[in-house]
């Protein structure tokens, strides 16, 4: 019997498992990076626009309502900076008007105000935000509600920028 020669199996069945699945370091590097590199543009998109916007002016200036109309302790839905993105205008007292983006930070459900707390609140986790400047007072959410930068020109209250991570 000759040892140099296969056995009559690997010819039938010539495929080495071991070498099949190697795969070479490059190879590895290779689909890291093309599997990376969407990631890493998408990320690099949305800062660019929210780097566009936020140091650019390139918020809109919607109106909301004429101020006269908007009595003290009320609060008024409205929507910024798109049609899509809802969001909340407190009249705390007589001067002090304050709106926020009604996404709750944690996952996205609606804040409504809670009468009885005086705060902002998200019913999905039980979130809470204080009112006067949308910051987390208990729950889930971490980040402070994105809040709406407002301007009273000749009476009617505008939106005109939305303060992603106010201080
Ligand atoms: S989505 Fe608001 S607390 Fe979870």
């Amino acid at each position: 019997m000759n040892d140099t020669h296969p056995p009559a199996w690997r010819q039938d069945f010539p495929i080495d498992w071991p070498q099949d699945h190697y795969v070479a370091r490059r190879d590895f590097t290779k689909f890291l990076v093309l599997t990376s590199l969407p990631f890493a543009l998408v990320q690099l998109g949305i800062g660019l626009v929210n780097w566009f916007r936020r140091d650019r002016g390139r918020w809109p200036v919607r109106a909301i309502a004429p101020l006269a109309d908007i009595p003290v302790g009320s609060v008024l839905s409205f929507a910024y900076p798109d049609d899509n993105d809802p969001c909340l205008l407190l009249r705390l007292d007589d001067k002090t008007l304050q709106a926020f983006s009604q996404k709750c930070t944690h996952l996205g459900c609606a804040v409504t105000p809670d009468e009885d707390k005086k705060c902002l609140y998200c019913p999905c986790h039980k979130g809470f935000f204080a009112l006067d400047s949308g910051r987390p007072l208990a729950g889930p959410p971490r980040r402070p509600l994105p809040r709406i930068r407002l301007e009273n020109r000749d009476g009617i209250v505008y939106a005109v920028a939305m303060e992603v991570n106010p201080s």
